[in-house]
């Protein structure tokens, strides 16, 4: 048995996640129309399951219809979804992997076509064409999209319940880990950003004005899932543009997170504008610094994404007290087997029906 830092176990309340090498949630746009997982999901997750990491995110679920990105994006919010999802976490769970699950609404980014489709987030899909009408903190749009309504203090205690409604269902569908989406530009983001949000109510102006809709959800997530299971938040550490999200912004929700029981923080950045300078730099590790302040400030676990591609350097970090996980993207999509091929002498982390081909 392998004692290398990213392969040692981490107990977040009484779930045991087997290693730190986890697979960051990356949509697929792979549901039906119903928002149901399809075999496309089953056999995508069912390999990278097989691929030994320790934790699987899956990727953004719409925590309502109106919460979608995309037409194909998978969903979370009734029991027949729930249901249909018990598929991926009967198989992730069996192999000791814990299952994760990511919670979403989508704000001012919703209702667009798939990204291999035309121009991607450049093309909304109107109400006419079978797009539903989006909102946001502020009658902005996100670059050539259609601008959002703004949202009415009725449609602000909609998305709370949805994201409460939304954990339940998770729990109903196995699933050990679920993750709050506020990150990335959307709806929860949208709020915390100046950037974005230019309301003059009380979910608008000051820091703690912007920080009420994603404290508010994640009360109710906490409330809403059993406490021997986990709850994370991506969080932004940075809008990277100036006006925008500081890492002072992301210390000070940390610690109301904390206080929230929330029980760690997925460290990532930009992307709330449509703005080349809002997107992470390229740079390898380039959340390490932003997770380990972020640790540091609110005594939370922390786990860090993007750009990490060499799991003995993140067994430095994790040793070296930066993070306490890594979340792995695309090399997990090149490779599902990634975290295996990453330490070859580790026969026994391979399922047994490969071994003989070591
Ligand atoms: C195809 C694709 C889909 C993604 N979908 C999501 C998503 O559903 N939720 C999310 O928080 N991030 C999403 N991301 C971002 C990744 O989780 C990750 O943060 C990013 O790819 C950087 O990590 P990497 O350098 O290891 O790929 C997506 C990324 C890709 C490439």
């Amino acid at each position: 048995m392998s004692t290398t830092p990213e392969m040692s176990p981490l107990r977040l309340r009484e779930v045991t996640i087997p290693n730190r090498v986890w697979m960051s949630p990356m949509a697929q746009y792979a549901a039906g129309p119903d928002g149901k997982p399809t075999d496309w999901h089953l056999v995508h997750y069912g390999a990278r399951t097989i691929g030994g990491v320790g934790l699987i995110m899956i990727e953004a679920n719409a925590v309502g219809p109106l919460h979608r990105t995309t037409s194909a994006d998978l969903g979370i919010w009734n029991a027949e979804q729930a249901a249909a999802h018990r598929r991926l976490t009967t198989f992730i769970r069996a192999r000791g992997t814990v299952a994760g699950i990511q919670l979403q609404a989508a704000g001012r980014k919703g209702s667009h076509q798939l990204p291999w489709v035309g121009a991607g987030q450049n093309g909304s899909v109107d109400v006419a064409d079978d797009g539903w009408q989006t909102f946001g903190p502020s009658a902005v749009p996100f670059g050539d999209l259609t601008a959002p309504r703004e949202a009415g203090r009725a449609h602000i205690d909609e998305v709370v319940e949805a994201f409460a409604h939304a954990t339940r269902m998770a729990h109903l569908a196995g699933y050990q880990v679920v993750e709050i989406q506020a990150a990335h530009g959307y709806l929860l983001h949208e709020f915390l950003s100046p950037l974005s949000n230019h309301r003059t109510d009380e979910y608008g102006g000051s820091r703690q004005n912007r920080m009420r809709l994603a404290l508010r959800v994640a009360g109710a997530v906490r409330a809403a899932f059993p406490p021997e299971k986990a709850v994370f938040v991506r969080i932004t550490a940075t809008d990277w543009v100036e006006g925008g999200l500081t890492i002072d912004d992301a210390m000070a929700f940390g610690k109301e997170l904390a206080a929230l029981g929330i029980d760690l923080l997925d460290v990532t950045s930009g992307l709330v504008v449509r703005d080349q300078a809002a997107r992470p730099p390229t740079r390898a590790g380039v959340h390490v610094d932003f997770a380990a302040t972020l640790k540091d400030a609110t005594g939370l676990a922390v786990a860090t994404v993007g750009q990490i591609d060499n799991l003995t350097v993140a067994g430095e970090l994790i040793a070296d007290g930066w993070t306490d996980a890594v979340m792995i993207g695309r090399p997990l999509l090149r490779d599902p087997y990634f975290a295996l091929r990453e330490r070859p002498a580790d026969k026994a982390a391979w399922p047994h029906q490969y071994q003989r081909a070591l």
